[in-house]
């Protein structure tokens, strides 16, 4: 039976107490870790969220009732102890914080009982995921889990109080909106009184900020609720939390000014970890051609060089064409790696055709200066010498190099890299490379879509230099727009946003949008930049990536309380579930198409 709380109160936590706390009579409340009778005495481990704490049962001590009660505890019961601290009967035991003291109680209330848990709750389950998120509730009891919560907490509380200095205001936006233009789709939702219409859910907040812009709020923030229909990955939710923020009268620099000084009290703050201030800053152009990527995990050198000149005469039909096609030839020098056996370089090449390669040509420098290579024989010695030395190579390191279009080129390289990087456990997860990735180009051209597409969004500011390219070469136009990475991983983007109506308007051009489609988007958006509007920027992280990268998870599901599973459902809740015919009625909706997923 249940007791209840009347007249009881908790006087602290139970990893609050220490040796200070000898000799005083506590109340404390928690869950039964363990239990553990050793006749006519018995040990209790009792844990909240602060931690552990022993409690010790004596029929002497704690009366003929209590110990009863006692002898019944099981995992997951919970309890209310009264008694008095002493210092540990056995000897401390140094792996707990509170290893030094014990709580000899003296009388015990059960305030719930519990059914045997499916898996244990204990610090790094091996429980698979699928049962975790089954029994999130169990699951989140998990000292591990509570502490990358609360340190989600911390993060936000600190961003809170950083941006409200800084002279932000967080004003909130709604989350039924129009459906918006980020590039994810959106999550949609029917309108009953207007039936056949329907809200999104906000991809970000991105136009409402600006409009706060231009009501004149200055500097906004907003621990923003984003909805984004995608595939998911380890660092992707179909809803997840930016930190959003936009200031007006600024440009690049003012917005990677206040953003450098949060991530640095972030860290320190919470990590006692020190960025290195102004963190370093590299052009999307310089990101591709040394990384082969947008987001250069700056922990591992293993730099791409382009080998394209140094190969143009060779007899390499592999290099020859892609050079003939437009393409380029690239390399990294995997240091060290000269000795690799055959199998595993083979399994490297594979990886490399999952990115798109259609190969990897290698030069293996043995330690006597003697090479194994797939292409040696298609080269004289001289262009081989004039390669290896283009690519710093010395006996010892295992040369990589990709033949392709520079975009497959930098996918194979880029992630290759990592991949080497991975094998050869060079990336510590409490090495913390930050990196401003900028001028990141205005446009891209999707093959899909037959037509540019924003890079960032349709909003961002084109770089002053490059917009009369923008009818000759669209493609060249950069952005006044910058990401921040780190350790491989985009925390956060954003940009410089146009405040011209001309130049908004053959933005949408280019993007292919009538200026009737544009008015019927964004009409509001225009309509209010005719009101006076000033220079605005800002930028936004995703919240769940930050708690990620500072708790060192592997995914964002594990900072992120209830989360969804790669097919977008919660696995406790079922979500998403069909609804009443009724209500599907009542928005004016049939459905044409039954989930084929459902068991
Ligand atoms: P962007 O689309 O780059 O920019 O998003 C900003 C940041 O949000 C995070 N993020 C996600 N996190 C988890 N799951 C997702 N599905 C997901 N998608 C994005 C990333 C990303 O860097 N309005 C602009 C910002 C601006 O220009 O101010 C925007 O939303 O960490
Ligand atoms: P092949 O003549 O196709 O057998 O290729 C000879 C070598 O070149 C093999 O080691 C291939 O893996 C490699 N190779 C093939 N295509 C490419 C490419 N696009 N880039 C780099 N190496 C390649």
């Amino acid at each position: 039976m249940a007791e209840s709380m009347l007249g009881l109160k908790r006087s602290h936590r139970c990893a609050e107490l220490g040796e200070a706390n000898i000799g005083q009579n506590v109340t404390v409340m928690g869950w039964v870790q363990k239990s553990r009778n050793k006749g006519g005495i018995i040990f209790v481990d009792l844990r909240d969220r602060s931690g552990l704490l022993q409690i010790i049962f004596e029929e002497s001590d704690c009366g003929e009732e209590s110990f009863a009660k006692a002898e019944k505890l099981r995992s997951e019961f919970v309890v209310a102890v009264t008694g008095h601290v002493e210092a540990r009967s056995g000897g401390a035991n140094e792996n707990l914080a509170t290893g030094a003291i014990e709580v000899r109680a003296e009388s015990m209330r059960i305030l719930s009982e519990s059914e045997t848990p499916p898996f244990p709750i204990e610090e790094n389950s091996r429980t698979k995921e699928e049962l975790r998120l089954k029994y999130r509730y169990l699951d989140l009891r998990r000292p591990d889990m509570q502490r990358n919560l609360m340190l989600r907490s911390k993060i936000a509380i600190l961003t809170r109080q950083f941006l409200a200095e800084e002279g932000f205001f967080e004003i909130e936006t709604p989350t039924l909106i129009n459906s918006s233009p980020e590039g994810a789709r959106d999550y949609l939702v029917p309108s009953r009184v207007h039936p056949g219409s329907f809200y999104a859910l906000p991809q970000s907040p991105q136009l409402f900020k600006q409009l706060l812009m231009c009501s004149g709020y200055d500097r906004y923030f907003q621990l923003a609720r984003c909805y984004r229909d995608e595939d998911l990955r380890a660092d992707r939710q179909p809803e997840f939390t930016q930190i959003d923020m936009e200031l007006s009268f600024v440009d690049v620099d003012d917005v990677i000014d206040v953003n450098e000084r949060l991530l640095h009290k972030l860290f320190k703050e919470i990590l006692n970890v020190e960025i290195p201030q102004p963190i370093q800053r590299m052009t999307w152009q310089d990101a591709m051609d040394r990384y082969g990527s947008d987001k250069p995990d700056l922990r591992v050198g293993m730099e791409i060089q382009n080998v394209s000149d140094v190969v143009k005469d060779c007899e390499f039909v592999v290099f020859k064409g892609a050079l003939e096609h437009g393409g380029t030839v690239r390399g990294i020098n995997a240091e060290g790696q000269g000795a690799m056996p055959r199998k595993k370089i083979d399994a490297l090449v594979e990886f490399a055709k999952g990115y798109g390669a259609k190969g990897l040509a290698y030069v293996a420098i043995q330690e006597d200066g003697s090479i194994k290579s797939s292409f040696a024989k298609f080269m004289t010695d001289e262009q081989m010498a004039a390669l290896i030395a283009a690519m710093s190579g010395k006996p010892g390191d295992l040369l990589l190099f990709a033949a392709d279009k520079f975009k497959t080129v930098c996918d194979v390289l880029g992630s290759l890299r990592l991949e080497i990087a991975k094998q050869l456990d060079l990336l510590k997860k409490d090495d913390f490379k930050f990196l401003w990735v900028t001028e990141f180009p205005l446009l891209e051209y999707s093959e899909e879509e037959g037509r540019f597409m924003a890079m960032h969004h349709p909003f961002t500011m084109p770089m002053d230099e490059d917009w009369h390219l923008i009818d000759s070469d669209p493609g060249a136009v950069r952005a006044k727009a910058y990401d921040i990475v780190l350790n491989g991983t985009e925390l956060g983007g954003g940009s410089v946003r146009i405040h011209q109506n001309d130049i908004q308007s053959k933005m949408f051009e280019v993007l292919g949008l009538t200026a009737e489609e544009a008015q019927d988007k964004f009409g509001y958006l225009l309509e209010a930049f005719k009101y006076g509007v000033p220079p605005h920027a800002g930028l936004a992280y995703g919240l769940d990536r930050v708690a990620m990268l500072m708790g060192g998870c592997d995914s964002i599901r594990e900072v992120i309380a209830f989360p969804k599973v790669k097919d977008a459902s919660c696995l406790m809740t079922k979500a998403p579930t069909p609804v009443d015919a009724k209500q599907l009625e009542e928005l004016g909706i049939e459905v044409s198409k039954a989930d084929e997923t459902e068991a």
